[in-house]
C-alpha cells in the first residue's frame, strides 16, 4: 500500500531539522531556483502551463493560465500573494507544509515571482498559527542571508522582497479578495468582481493569488521537468497532492499521493476506520464539500471525478466519520461555523446561515418536522449561487447532501423526540 505514496512536496519532511536552510539544501533545495533564474521568465510560465498544475486552494484553476491572465506590465508593480489562511474545518496541508519545510514554499515564491515579474510577494498566514509565522519568518531571513531574496537575487540583478503577514483568524480572509482587503489594512470582506485580481488586485495592481501548496509545487516542476510532473495523476489533474485525512481512521495525517487516488486506497494507507467501527459518511475536501458515503469509496479523488459524483475535491482533506456520529449534529456544528464566519456583507448568506442554524438546532433537538426539511432545502436554494462569495455555497453543500443521504436520520430525530444515537447529550440543548 505504501507504494501509493508519492512524496514530492513532502519528500524531505523526515530529515533532521528539515525546516532549516542547510537541511533543505542538503536535499537539493534551491537547485530549482538556480536553474530558473537562467531561464526566460515566460519560459517558466509556459512550463507551469504545460505541467497541467491546477490550484490547490480548492477551485482547481489552472495555475499557468492564471499567471498568463495578468494585466500587461505597465506603470504598476505586479504582486504575488500566497494564500496561507487555511481555516476550513478538516483542511490541514498548508500548515504542516510550512512547519515541516518552509523553504519549499519560499523557493516556490521566488521562482513564481521571477516568472510573473513580481517585485513584492506576501504570504498571508492564518493568525492563530503563530508557530508557523515564526518558522516562516526565520526561513525568509535565511533566504535573505543567502541572497535568494533582496536587491540582487543570486547575482542576477532581479529584486524581490517577501513579507510574511499574520491575519487575525477569520475564515473569510481565505477568500482571495477579502484577503487582499485585509492585507491592505481594511476589514476582510470579499470584493465585487470584476475587476479580478489579475487586473486590479493588491493596491489596485495586477496580482496573482495562489495557495501555499500550489506555489510550493513549482520548484518540483522546474527541478524534475514537466514530463515527470505530468507522469502522476489523471489526465485533467496532474501531479500529487497532500491528502490530509482526519476523523475516525486509525492513522490520521498527511499522505502525499497522486491526484485520482481513491478514498478506499487512502483509508488503507491510514489503517482503515478505527477498530470495531464502520464508515458512516465522509467529505472529500473539508467541511464545505458535500458528503459521500461508503458507496463513493472508489471515486477517483480529482477535481472532475469528484464533481461528477456530486461533491467537490476542495482542499483534498477527507474527514471520516463512523457510525457513532450523529449526522444532524455534525451538520449543525458546521453550520454554526459558517454562520459565525459569514462576513455579513450580503443578505442571503448573513440571514440564511442564521436561520439554517436555528432550524437545524430544532431538528437536532427532535422538535422539528418533515416540513422543516423542505424549509431547509428552500433556504439552501436561496443561498447557493445567490451570494457574493462561495462561503454561502460552502455552507449549503453539507446540508443538502446530508438530507439526500440521511433523510431517515433527520426523521428519526423527530419520531424519537431527540437524537436516537446520543440521546443524553442531545437533551442538553433542549429548551426547558
Ligand atoms: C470562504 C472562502 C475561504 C477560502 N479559504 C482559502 C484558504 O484558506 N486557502 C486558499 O488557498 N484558498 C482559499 N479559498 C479560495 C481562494 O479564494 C482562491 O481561490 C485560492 O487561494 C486560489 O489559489 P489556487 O489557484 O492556488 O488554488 C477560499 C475561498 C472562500 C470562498
Ligand atoms: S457570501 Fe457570506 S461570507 Fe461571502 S460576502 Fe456574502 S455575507 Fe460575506
Amino acid at each position: 500500500m505504501t507504494a501509493l505514496l508519492a512524496p514530492a512536496l513532502t519528500a524531505n519532511w523526515d530529515q533532521d531539522r528539515a525546516w532549516t536552510h542547510d537541511a533543505y539544501v542538503d536535499q537539493g533545495g534551491y537547485d530549482a531556483l538556480r536553474k530558473a533564474v537562467k531561464l526566460d521568465p515566460d519560459a517558466i510560465v509556459e512550463m507551469v502551463k504545460d505541467s497541467g498544475l491546477r490550484g490547490r486552494g480548492g477551485a482547481g484553476f489552472p495555475t499557468g493560465m492564471k499567471w498568463g491572465l495578468l494585466a500587461p506590465l505597465g506603470d504598476k508593480p505586479r504582486y504575488l500573494v500566497v494564500n496561507a489562511d487555511e481555516s476550513e474545518p478538516g483542511a490541514c496541508k498548508d500548515i504542516p507544509l510550512m512547519m515541516a519545510s518552509p523553504h519549499t514554499l519560499v523557493e516556490g515564491v521566488i521562482i513564481s515571482c521571477y516568472a510573473i515579474r513580481a517585485r513584492w510577494a506576501f504570504v498571508y498566514v492564518r493568525g492563530e498559527v503563530l508557530h508557523v509565522v515564526r518558522r516562516l519568518q526565520r526561513a525568509v531571513a535565511e533566504a535573505y542571508a543567502e541572497s535568494y531574496l533582496g536587491t540582487d537575487v543570486l547575482g542576477t540583478g532581479y529584486e524581490l522582497d517577501l513579507i510574511v503577514h499574520a491575519g487575525a483568524g477569520a475564515y473569510i480572509c481565505g477568500e482571495e479578495t477579502a484577503l487582499l482587503d485585509s492585507l491592505e489594512g481594511r476589514r476582510g470582506q470579499p470584493r465585487l468582481r470584476p475587476p479580478f485580481p489579475a487586473a486590479e488586485g493588491l493596491y489596485a495592481s495586477p496580482t496573482v493569488v495562489n495557495n501555499v501548496c500550489t506555489i510550493a509545487t513549482v520548484p518540483s516542476i522546474i527541478r524534475g521537468g514537466v514530463e515527470q510532473f505530468r507522469s502522476r495523476g489523471t489526465e485533467k489533474a496532474r501531479g500529487t497532492v497532500i491528502y490530509s485525512l482526519s476523523g475516525h481512521v486509525k492513522r490520521p495525517g498527511q499522505y502525499e499521493a497522486a491526484l485520482g487516488t481513491t478514498m478506499r486506497q487512502l483509508l488503507e494507507l491510514a489503517g482503515g476506520v478505527r477498530e470495531g467501527h464502520r464508515l458512516k459518511f465522509w467529505t472529500p475536501g473539508g467541511s464545505s464539500t458535500p458528503m459521500f458515503t461508503a458507496d463513493h469509496l472508489d471515486v477517483p479523488l480529482d477535481y472532475d471525478a469528484v464533481a461528477a459524483a456530486g461533491s467537490q475535491f476542495g482542499t483534498g482533506s477527507p474527514m471520516v466519520f463512523d457510525e457513532t456520529v450523529c449526522v444532524v449534529r455534525c451538520v449543525l456544528r458546521w453550520m454554526e461555523f459558517y454562520k459565525h464566519e459569514s462576513c455579513g456583507k450580503c443578505t442571503p448568506c448573513r440571514e440564511g446561515t442564521y436561520w439554517l442554524t436555528q432550524i437545524l438546532q430544532r431538528l437536532e433537538n427532535g422538535d422539528g418536522s418533515e416540513e422543516d426539511l423542505d424549509t431547509v432545502l428552500d433556504l439552501c436554494d436561496n443561498l447557493a449561487g445567490r451570494s457574493l462569495c462561495a462561503l454561502a455555497d460552502f455552507a449549503t453543500g453539507p446540508v443538502i447532501s446530508s438530507i439526500k443521504h440521511f433523510r431517515d436520520e433527520y426523521i428519526a430525530h423527530q419520531t424519537n423526540g431527540g437524537c436516537p444515537f446520543v440521546p443524553a447529550a442531545s437533551t442538553l440543548f433542549r429548551k426547558p
